[in-house]
């Protein structure tokens, strides 16, 4: 999946960019100082109630729309044949696009819903069909694990290219990366810093001073090695320069072993089946 220019390639051909901009929780204004820092990857949802914002911000920047890659996610309570689609277009429109270069669904179920499997076939048909009129260049989901997964290849010849899950140091979930892997689906990290929270570990400290990186570097290196893309979310224009280099060093097989085999560390707690 990876390229000779480092980008990655999704199983449709479109490449994607190996570390790209979450914008979850970023300030005003750091979306134009992403793309000065240059990020062409944006990652936002209609959650994240920022889709206004983000727009506007890559609208004034300039920059022309084909130089960019948006990615946008439906939320399960806009799931649905029709509601997906109106969701789709609520987006398109806060974003101040014609097009989406990717979509995913944010989550696959609201907790308790005794009809989930059935609202993820509608959606998905919806999105499927916004994908084969070109509208949407790539589509894929987030927090999806294999049972999630199974439902939309049984119920569909269109499979995620994407799968978009919290993954860093001390929370891997292999069992579901290797799935995705089996199945020709890119796996893109959210949360890649553990939302700050590695920033102390002692571990990650060490391993990182003796590469002679810092630890953002090396905890955005170590996922990027695995062929998993990332959307590290910064305000500050040192921290976003820095976390788009992460080149120049290579973890050993050593050190990788020990870091995929750590004890669980700095989980968010978000599970789409259980409340942890
Ligand atoms: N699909 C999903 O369900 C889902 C869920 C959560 C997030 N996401 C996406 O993933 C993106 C990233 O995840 P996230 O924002 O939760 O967490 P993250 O990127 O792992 O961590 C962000 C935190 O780390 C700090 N930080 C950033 N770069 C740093 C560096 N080089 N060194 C030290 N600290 C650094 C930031 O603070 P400063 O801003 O002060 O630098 C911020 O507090 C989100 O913005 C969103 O787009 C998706």
């Amino acid at each position: 999946m990876n390229t000779s220019e480092g980008s990655f390639k999704l199983y449709n051909g479109l490449k994607v960019d190996p570390v790209g901009y979450g914008t979850y929780l970023a300030r005003p204004g750091s979306v134009s100082e992403a793309v000065k820092a240059g990020y062409r990857y944006f990652d936002t949802a209609s959650f994240y109630k920022n889709e206004e914002m983000v727009g506007e911000e890559l609208r004034s920047c300039g920059i022309p729309r084909e130089d960019v890659f948006i990615a946008s996610k439906i939320w399960p309570t806009e799931f649905g044949y029709e509601e997906g689609k109106e969701a789709f277009e609520r987006s398109l429109k806060r974003l101040q696009t014609d097009y989406l270069d990717l979509y995913l669904l944010h989550w696959p179920l609201v907790k308790g819903d005794p009809e989930w499997k059935e609202h993820l076939i509608s959606t998905w048909k919806a999105v499927s069909e916004l994908y084969r009129e070109g509208r949407i260049r790539a589509v894929g989901v987030s927090n999806f694990l294999p049972h999630h997964l199974q439902v939309l290849y049984d119920s569909s010849d269109i499979k995620p290219m994407v799968d978009q899950l919290e993954l860093h140091v001390g929370y891997m979930q292999q069992y579901t990366v290797d799935h995705c892997r089996e199945n020709g689906i890119h796996v893109q990290a959210w949360s890649p810093l553990g939302r700050g929270r590695l920033r102390e570990n002692g571990i990650v400290l060490k391993m990182a001073s003796d590469y002679g990186v810092t630890p953002g570097k090396f905890l955005l290196r170590f996922l990027n090695q695995q062929g998993i893309s990332i959307i590290p979310k910064t305000d500050d224009p040192g921290r976003m320069r820095s976390n788009l280099d992460i080149g120049g060093f290579t973890i050993s097989d050593h050190d990788m072993s020990y870091l995929m085999s750590m004890p669980q560390t700095a989980f968010s707690g978000e599970h789409p089946d259980i409340d942890l």
